[in-house]
């Protein structure tokens, strides 16, 4: 790896621009890390630029708030954008360089192609939000195209949409590997999301009920609970427990299919996601039975 440099912050606009930078920092053999985002920057996304800084020597983020990927209704024209504060935090966090496209060269009107990653995209996420996952893998695939990086950081916060990813990228044979870094909390459990600015006070507070309640089906599993059922229960509890969080859903599903399984015997993930107020918030956790000695458990 290369030895410390600190330059400012580079923005671009354009894929011109992103090649061009890329291609120079390749001929000088630097390995490139990608993080990906929507702006209204935070933790989350800060801890990923960390991660990504401990295994490139440069680290590209993007910001574009994807039309593709929100259904008419959606929060699209309400997403927070506060620029200047995410310019800022990126700086700070010594990201390269920072590429702001603009939609209409993401998307001229004469584009026409989608990519679906069936199964995985049709499940949990892709099942209440349908054309979600079309919209996230069409426009992570362009931005990968034009980034070209040894690795793409994302948030296990978005478990579902880092697994899809991953299939792009293996059955696309992107030669790009996928990292997730850890789900960033706030200090009562509340995963970090850009929405959790929709959320008023009294909604905020009760908002950390869905981390309780992976919590409560954490330790479950650890008392040796495995039916899916009894699992879903533990979360349900903590959810039906405030009045202002509406369960979309609760699922316990392989971890890698995502398929929804009724008992735990392998890596599983445990996704939740609620309404409360204007925001939809999800989160989850995965766990995987300790092999015992001789067997698994
Ligand atoms: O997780 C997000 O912020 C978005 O879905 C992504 C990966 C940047 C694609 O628009």
């Amino acid at each position: 790896m290369a030895p410390m440099r600190r330059a400012r912050l580079r923005r671009v606009r354009t894929a011109t621009q992103v090649r061009r930078a890329v291609a120079a920092w390749r001929r000088a053999g630097d390995r490139v890390a990608f993080v990906p985002t929507m702006g209204a920057i935070h933790a989350g996304h800060l801890s990923l630029v960390a991660r990504a800084r401990t295994s490139a020597d440069r680290v590209v983020v993007s910001i574009f708030v994807n039309p593709l990927q929100f259904a008419p209704g959606e929060d699209y024209g309400s997403y927070p954008r506060p620029r200047r504060q995410d310019r800022a935090l990126l700086a700070a966090a010594r990201a390269d360089l920072l590429w702001e496209p603009s939609a209409a060269e993401m998307y001229p009107p004469d584009a026409v192609t989608r990519v679906r990653v069936t199964g995985i995209g049709d499940r949990l996420e892709g099942a209440s939000r349908p054309g979600h996952f079309e919209g996230v893998a069409t426009v992570v695939l362009k931005l990968l195209n034009v980034v070209m990086p040894d690795e793409i950081w994302l948030g296990q916060k978005d478990a579902q949409q880092a697994r899809l990813i991953e299939q792009m990228c293996r059955d696309l044979f992107l030669g790009v590997r996928v990292r997730r870094g850890a789900t960033h909390r706030e200090p009562d459990g509340l995963a970090r999301s850009s929405r959790n600015a929709y959320l008023t006070r009294k909604e905020r507070a009760e908002a950390a009920a869905i981390s309780r309640g992976l919590r409560a089906a954490l330790a479950a599993l650890e008392h040796g609970e495995r039916g899916a059922a009894a699992l879903k229960r533990e979360v349900r509890r903590e959810l039906k427990a405030h009045p202002l969080l509406r369960e979309d859903y609760v699922a316990v599903v392989d971890a890698g299919s995502l398929e929804p399984v009724a008992r735990v015997s392998r890596r599983v993930l445990i996704a939740v996601a609620a309404r409360i107020g204007r925001a939809r918030l999800i989160d989850n956790l995965e766990w995987q039975p300790r092999a015992r000695r001789g067997g698994a458990s």
